[in-house]
């Protein structure tokens, strides 16, 4: 199939006026980072006790903190990587789930549960700054 000069052209301004006019409203919205900074603050917020207190799932009540004292051996910012208890390359909830079934002994979380994200976006908060570096051992 061969494309026409005109066709291009016509595709081409077409776009340039799509952008023309879809670009304020975008821009609009963007300034106002408020929500986005509101909203991650209170997924940290929902986190913080998952983390410090015990997941709320049939666990044994033993809190994450216990083992990984303030945020000690988390490193969310190696993952995905390989990881020995799973035997594969590992998103960082699947290990998160590894927790919760052994040493908490509870059920695993779906990875897209509210709880599942809050407790990374705690956990990943609290390293804020340093490099990511997936893979890393
Ligand atoms: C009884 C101790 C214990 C408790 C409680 C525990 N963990 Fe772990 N955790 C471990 C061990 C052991 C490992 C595997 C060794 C390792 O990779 O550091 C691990 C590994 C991890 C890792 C991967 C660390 C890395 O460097 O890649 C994450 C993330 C993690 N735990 C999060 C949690 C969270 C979240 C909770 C609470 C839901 C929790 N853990 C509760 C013992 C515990």
């Amino acid at each position: 199939m061969t494309i026409r000069k005109s066709t291009l052209a016509a595709l081409g301004a077409s776009f340039i006026l799509g952008l023309a006019t879809a670009l304020p409203a975008h821009a609009e919205a963007v300034t106002d980072t408020s929500k986005w900074e509101k909203e991650f603050e209170a997924s940290i917020k929902r986190g913080e006790p998952l983390y410090h207190g015990g997941v709320k799932v049939d666990s044994n009540g033993v809190a994450c903190d216990q083992c990984h004292p303030e945020g000690t051996n988390i490193h969310p910012e190696t993952y995905p990587k390989f990881q020995k208890q799973l035997g594969k390359v590992s998103q960082l909830w699947e290990m998160i789930n590894w927790c919760i079934e052994n040493p908490l002994e509870g059920k695993a979380l779906a990875a897209d549960s509210q709880d599942m994200v809050d407790i990374i976006a705690y956990l990943t908060y609290i390293r804020k700054g340093y490099k990511l570096d997936p893979g890393k051992y």
